[in-house]
């Protein structure tokens, strides 16, 4: 029979209950008295598990030195109230086994705090650590969160392809998936002949569901894709992954207000399912990684997020007073540190950037009537700068044709994106939430690295 999770005994057990629990030993302590006490962690929650081994316990004598940190072990026991400092309850062992041993000499997870540098190169073993084990928790929080969010709204989950041959941002930042043998192409031919390849011409992979998730919003309404998304960009920033998570809705007859609309109600129903259903982690969260985050969240989820076109934006920089290490001009991308102040200094609230200069965003994006502008927002949070990327689509096709080709790119290789277009065109948003970016918002982890269990980024693919 599996064992007794940790979490379930400190909600529900009674004394005196029999119990067999499992998990990995974070310290052992032994009493002059002839017995020990082992903290106990299986993962289910922050909590340890104490459990007392008496000295009387068959195998006490044998085994007990090998119950050190980082091995297993099964009890079986019995629930007693505690009368330790903080615990609610603690397992009076009747028999215990060691399930498998950890050399103290060499397990690298010691009681002593590790740095999250060091941990990252142990990815395989920092998941038992109260950081990441909280961080596991609350990401998969928000994932249920976000499913839960737009199925309880009536949205269909659809499953985009993640090999593509097609470029959604146009930005040319993909990873090429080829079944070629380079070595040997290289050796004998000069040009690469793609109908070799295995669909017959360049395939990548992909960096965003959203033209696909435009067909299913024109077909079967309201819908949202949510997978991994890779970008060949060379940034070594604590924002940026080569691999990362999207959650992308898309909507039919949803212009840009009523995008703004849903982006704001779904950050902040992401806050509070966290608050609500991972109280401990949050708060080792506001104690040891960020004195801040508590605060931050209840200020971003009971005020109204400030909506702001990026002309507006580029005045208000331009006039703050403040010196920014990269010049603020009407036409450029914001950087970081503008996106900060506007977050941090000015409004203290995330902001809703819309209306940018066509010349900086893609080409799906709908132009407005000044010539200059598209509808695009990004969502803009305290510390993590944009969390959403979104815009209202394009669709009229002959001026998505002509930004298609103004972008240097073939109307050709989309032709099933403008079919749509062509048959029965409606006006649709959609956004795009990075999950990575919405696990540091929440959890105040300053390191995109930190918040993803196996980190993709230039010259690391190690686990
Ligand atoms: O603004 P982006 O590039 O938007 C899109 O990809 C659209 N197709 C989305 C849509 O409208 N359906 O990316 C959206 C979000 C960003 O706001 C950010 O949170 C995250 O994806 N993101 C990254 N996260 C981690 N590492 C990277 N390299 C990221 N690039 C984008």
């Amino acid at each position: 029979m599996p064992p007794k999770r940790i979490a379930t005994l400190f909600k529900d057990a009674q004394p005196e209950q029999a119990v067999t629990v499992k998990g990995w030993v974070r310290t052992r302590r032994d009493s002059k008295n002839g017995f020990s006490f082992v903290e106990l962690n299986d993962g289910s929650c922050m909590k340890n598990l104490q459990i007392v081994i008496d000295g009387e316990v068959p195998g006490y004598a044998e085994t007990i030195k090998q119950v050190t940190t980082g091995a297993s072990i099964a009890v079986d026991g019995v629930i007693k109230e505690s009368p330790g400092k903080g615990q609610s309850i603690e397992v009076h062992a009747t028999a215990f086994e060691l399930l498998g041993a950890a050399d103290a000499a060499t397990f690298p997870l010691q009681k002593k705090g590790h740095s999250f540098e060091f941990l990252r190169e142990i990815a395989h073993l920092r998941p038992r650590t109260n950081s990441f084990g909280a961080v596991a928790r609350v990401r998969n929080c928000i994932s249920r969160s976000i499913h839960n969010f737009f199925q309880s709204r009536g949205f269909l989950y659809i499953n985009t392809p993640i090999i593509t041959t097609s470029d959604c941002e146009g930005a040319g930042e993909m990873f090429q998936v080829t079944t070629l043998n380079l070595q040997r192409i290289a050796q004998v031919q000069t040009e690469i002949d793609w109908k070799q390849d295995f669909f017959g011409k360049p395939a990548s992979l992909t960096v965003s569901g959203q033209l696909e998730a435009e067909i299913f919003a024109t077909s079967v309404g309201d819908c949202y894709t949510f997978g991994p998304t890779f970008r060949a960009e060379n940034s070594n920033t604590t924002r940026h992954l080569a691999e990362f998570w999207m959650v992308e809705p898309e909507m039919p007859f949803y212009e840009l207000e009523d995008n703004m609309d849903l982006a704001e109600s779904f950050i902040k129903t992401m806050i509070n399912d966290c608050l609500d259903q991972c109280p401990e982690d949050m708060e080792f969260f506001n104690q040891r990684i960020d004195k801040t985050v508590l605060e931050t969240l209840e200020n971003i989820r009971s005020n109204s997020f400030v909506r702001l076109p990026y002309t507006d934006a580029i005045e208000l920089l331009q006039n703050c007073g403040k010196k920014f290490d990269y010049p603020v001009e009407w036409g450029t991308d914001l950087q970081s540190e503008h996106e900060r102040y506007l977050t941090e200094d000015h409004f203290k609230q995330p902001v809703i950037l819309y209306n940018y200069p066509r010349t900086i965003k893609p080409f799906y994006m709908r132009c407005n009537d000044d010539g200059k502008t598209v509808r695009a927002m990004d969502v803009l949070v305290p510390r993590v700068g944009e969390i959403i990327g979104g815009s209202e689509r394009e669709e009229r096709m002959d001026v998505l044709l002509s930004r298609i080709e103004e972008c240097g790119m073939n109307p050709e290789d989309y032709w099933w994106y403008t079919d749509l277009r062509k048959y029965g065109t409606v006006p649709h948003s959609g956004f795009g939430l990075g999950l990575e970016r919405a696990v540091q918002l929440i959890t105040g982890m300053t390191n995109i690295r930190d918040v993803i269990p196996f980190p993709r980024t230039p010259g690391h693919a190690e686990f």
